[in-house]
């Protein structure tokens, strides 16, 4: 498919793992593709990435979204080399990997987590929209003239245990999005939240073989996403196909949030007999009370 020719797209972090994949899948759509990563070093390792697997018309802008002045920089480049931008996928994050239980959690660590989340999300929607989306001709096709998807998490209402400031970001991003959906949609903008779950990541690589087992037991599919999927999804909500798509929440965790209790604390029925080839993964892992959140 080729739904994205002629548009220019603002992928952020998109040096690596899922950010790349979008970039990847914009590109091989026909976009003029723009992204940041926070160093010289993780921009060229992305770009070298993406000319390794023949890609072009990309280029790596080195933008902190945590810090105002980075955002309007990048945005100027965006500027003078495209003078347009059609779409966003506000994709950067800070994990916040490693953090504390609640109670020791120090501000400034929530504090850094929110302004590159949320604050990240909020500055670069700003800027597309004053700069970009509100001053272009509408696409004729939709009549709309700018499009955002925020990738989010399914963290925002599953929250993880040590994951204060992760899952708070992830929470607001909620609101966010709604707020941004209500405030830019009646002048031609859409914003749009994906909330994936458990995502292939180079991370995985190190994971033991356990863990991944655990991850996927926690889905109802038996596997985690891939960057792709996550990629081909975000492309829908920015294509004119997803044109009625406006401030929604879309989860994509593999179905892993859908019970309300874990297997465990749950009396097992006996399923019919005819039923028993199909249970491929289902209770593969046994899950503790304190391993069900466990990423
Ligand atoms: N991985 C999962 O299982 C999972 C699950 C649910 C949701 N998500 C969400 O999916 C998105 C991608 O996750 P991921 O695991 O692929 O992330 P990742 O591997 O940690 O990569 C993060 C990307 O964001 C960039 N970045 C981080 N802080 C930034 C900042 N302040 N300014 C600009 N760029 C910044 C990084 O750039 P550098 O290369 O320069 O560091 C990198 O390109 C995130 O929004 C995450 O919350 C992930």
């Amino acid at each position: 498919m080729n739904r994205f020719e002629n548009r220019v797209v603002l992928v952020t972090g998109g040096s690596r793992n899922t950010g790349l994949e979008i970039v990847d899948l914009f590109l091989r759509e026909g976009a003029r593709v723009f992204f940041c990563g926070t160093s010289e070093a993780s921009v060229a390792a992305g770009a070298a990435e993406l000319a390794r697997r023949g890609r072009s018309g990309f280029r790596g802008i080195v933008c902190d979204v945590g810090k105002s002045a980075d955002v309007a920089a990048m945005m100027d480049a965006i500027d003078a080399e495209a003078g347009r931008l059609d779409a966003v996928v506000s994709n950067a994050a800070h994990l916040g990997q490693g953090e504390n239980p609640a109670p020791d959690v120090p501000e400034a660590d929530f504090l850094e987590i929110l302004n590159v989340n949320l604050g990240g999300t909020l500055r670069i929607v700003q800027e597309a929209a004053r700069r970009f989306f509100l001053r272009q001709e509408p696409n004729p096709a939709t009549g709309q003239r700018g499009a955002v998807v925020c990738i989010g998490s399914n963290t925002a209402h599953h929250v993880q245990r040590r994951h204060v400031s992760y899952c708070t970001s992830k929470g607001g991003l909620e609101s966010l999005v709604q707020c941004l959906a209500l405030d830019l949609g009646p002048r031609g903008v859409r914003v749009n939240l994906l909330e994936p779950g458990y995502i292939w990541t180079e991370r995985w690589h190190d994971l033991p073989e356990t863990v991944r087992r655990k991850r996927r037991a926690n889905t109802l599919t038996g596997r985690e996403a891939t960057g792709g999927d996550v990629a081909a999804a975000a492309a829908f909500l920015l294509s004119d196909e997803a044109r009625a798509f406006q401030g929604a929440v879309l989860k994509m965790d593999a179905g892993a949030t859908v019970a309300l209790y874990p297997a465990y604390a749950e009396d097992a029925v006996p399923l019919p007999a005819e039923w028993k080839g199909a249970e491929a993964f289902s209770g593969a892992v046994s899950l503790d009370a304190n391993e069900t959140n466990s990423h």
